[in-house]
């Protein structure tokens, strides 16, 4: 899960590198290191985050220019300095930083110590360089030989970058299962763990695959497979500014993709919508299209707010293309032996595309035949690599931990197969069609008209802040919804909260109902208007404090409300896009009012890249 970044060129290294584990610090931020040849080797490390391994590196002298830096999500070890990376092996030959698990490592860990290695930290990290380093001198061999031969001996998944002394002018960088970009400029080379420190300096980026080996020096790049076949490097541009990641004037990034979802739904409906608005268009589904429309059973996988996209996925395909769907958990999904057919539909949704889980899950699914789609929302990540066909979210960089934009845009994708599938299997006719279209490129408006209510989400936050417990209660497409805005709220300002199906409440929860618990109802006027009212009755009769989630101009739930806010009146097709947007900034007010790191929350990281 961990951010890397390395560089080999004319600049000062350690700022490109200090600069790009900012960018990165969202993948973890347990510790942070950096590395630099400058005559000798340098290593920095320190416990906590990149701002820490400043004021610790202080006036020391960072001159270099090739370094390696790293920031940590810490799976082998806790978090401390001597667990930091980079990690140095026994005999000082050897500096690397390492993105995975080496699931070995305890084995390897035995061997080594019978020929005399000795181990400063906890981690599997340091066995592996300490591997290196043991080929190395027992074969007299080069550095790079050294490196994917250890690399044959491993098990597990790993991104690293890798320094030795005895060749101070070259990185060795490597995948399998963690994700490393190389971005080429002019007479230099920058490695990340994904292109947002790169593309400050240079839009050419070369993804590695798995089993890939770089050897980058200063002015000359070449890329082999761990076996030594040789490999073409292949140079994309990327489209990406750095405008798009950067604050842009918010405190935090979580604010700042909030406010951004009218544009960035707009991104994700944009040019998939013909100019006449009476067609969709998924150019990356097209030739798995006739496969989709006759499918006999589709399957949503996904991971946390993804796994929740799914479930609206779930009732928008269900109700508007007649396909079955089941909805799993990717950690759930590949272990426990699922009934997988050749005519089944996989789709994968995932933000980073590097999900460790949803990976795992859609090469199971693949094996068994299936054909695996994906909604991601990184280009050029793992998933959509290794998926038959899918369609990019275009959410743009998400940065906060959090995901709040992302979710919006694997909704509207999600919406728009299910409207494409219910027009092409007939479902549908051509003028609910075209009047569904016009809904969905309404939303982008209508979340402006909700984010002009923040001021008085934030009053509401205040009375609340200090609450212990959080229920969230919704019943169809804000269903979850309301799992969305409890999970939104535990992950970020660490209040226990709960999202269930309204009507489940008098099963259980209702139990938990006083007049110290909030309850916010997300009841907008849709088909189960007048079920919800009688959940609220039901809350109310027992003391609870309601904060609802309204149509305009709604009187019912309003006046049984303690605090209301208000969503414009909308189809029901697109709805739960609209009402996730007051608990999203619920959430964050909440959040900020505590004095939690809202963009970076205690034991998460944005992208698990480990099961
Ligand atoms: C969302 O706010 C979470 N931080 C988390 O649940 C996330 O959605 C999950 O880890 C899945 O990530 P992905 O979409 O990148 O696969
Ligand atoms: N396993 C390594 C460690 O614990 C890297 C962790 C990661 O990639 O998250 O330091």
């Amino acid at each position: 899960m961990c951010g890397i970044v390395a560089y080999n060129g004319g600049r000062r290294a350690y700022e490109v590198i200090v600069n790009g584990l900012k960018r990165l610090e969202y993948r973890g931020y347990d510790s942070a290191g950096v590395c630099l040849v400058d005559g000798d080797v340098k290593v920095y490390k320190q416990k906590g985050k990149v701002s820490d391994l400043e004021s610790f590196i202080g006036s020391s002298p960072t001159d270099g220019s090739i370094g390696i830096g790293h920031t940590r999500w810490a799976t082998h070890g806790e978090p401390n300095n001597e667990n930091a990376h980079p990690h140095t092996s026994m005999n000082g030959h050897f500096v690397i930083i390492h993105n995975g698990i080496i699931e070995n490592y305890g084995h390897l860990k035995t061997r080594l110590e019978r020929r005399g290695y000795k181990f400063n930290s906890e981690t599997d990290t340091e066995i592996l360089v300490n591997l290196i380093e043991y080929i190395y001198l027992k074969g007299n061999i080069s550095a790079e030989i050294a490196v994917r031969l250890a690399l044959t001996k491993v098990v597990g998944a790993y991104g690293i970058v890798v320094i030795c002394r005895d060749e101070p002018g070259t990185l060795i960088a490597a995948r399998k299962g963690s994700p490393l970009v190389i971005g080429v400029g002019d007479g230099e080379y920058f490695v990340a763990s994904d292109a947002t420190p790169i593309i400050e300096y240079t839009n050419s980026v070369i993804f590695l695959n798995d089993n890939d080996v770089a050897i980058i020096k200063k002015d000359e790049l070449s890329l082999k497979t761990v076996m030594n076949e040789a490999l073409e490097p292949r140079i994309q541009t990327l489209d990406l500014d750095l405008e798009e990641i950067e604050k842009n004037g918010f405190d935090h990034f979580m604010l700042k993709e909030i406010y951004e979802q009218p544009r960035s739904i707009t991104d994700t409906f944009r040019g998939r919508i013909s100019a006449d608005h009476k067609n969709i268009h998924l150019g990356g589904l097209y030739q798995v299209l006739p496969r989709l429309v006759k499918a006999k059973r589709i399957v949503l996988i996904g991971c946390g707010t993804s796994w929740h996209a799914a479930l609206v996925g779930e009732y928008l395909l269900e109700e508007f293309a007649r396909i079955p769907v089941e909805v799993e958990y990717a950690s759930e999904f590949r272990y426990r032996n699922p009934i997988i057919n050749k005519d089944d539909i996989v789709i994968a949704i995932s933000q980073s595309g590097e999900t460790a889980d949803t990976l795992a899950a859609i090469r199971l699914a693949r094996e068994a035949g299936a054909i695996v789609l994906g909604i991601c929302n990184v280009v050029g990540s793992s998933i959509p690599r290794e998926t038959d066909a899918g369609v990019y979210t275009h959410a743009g960089p998400e940065i906060g931990v959090a995901s709040t934009k992302a979710f919006t845009a694997q909704v509207t994708v999600l919406t728009l197969m299910a409207m494409l599938l219910g027009r092409k299997r007939d479902i549908i006719s051509q003028a609910r069609y075209e009047k569904l279209i016009s809904e969905m490129m309404a939303v982008p408006n209508k979340i402006e008209k909700i984010l002009e209510s923040n001021e008085i989400i934030r009053e509401i936050s205040a009375i609340f802040k200090d609450s212990t417990n959080f229920l969230y209660l919704g019943r169809g497409y804000f269903f979850p919804v309301a799992l969305e805005g409890a999970l939104k709220l535990k992950e970020i300002s660490y209040i226990h909260a709960e999202g269930y199906p309204a009507a489940e409440m008098k099963h259980g929860p209702i139990a938990l109902i006083d007049e110290k618990m909030p309850v916010v109802v997300i009841a907008p006027q849709d088909s189960s208007y007048e079920k919800v009212v009688s959940n609220v009755q039901e809350v109310k009769a027992r003391k609870g404090v309601v904060i609802s989630i309204v149509t305009e101009g709604d009187t019912i739930i309003k006046s049984m409300s303690d605090h209301v806010i208000e969503i414009p009146k909308a189809s029901e097709i697109v709805e739960s896009l609209l009402a996730v947007i007051p608990l999203q900034l619920l959430a964050y007010h909440i959040a900020l009012m505590r004095g939690c790191d809202v963009d970076q929350p205690r034991n998460l990281a944005k992208s698990v890249t480990v099961e």
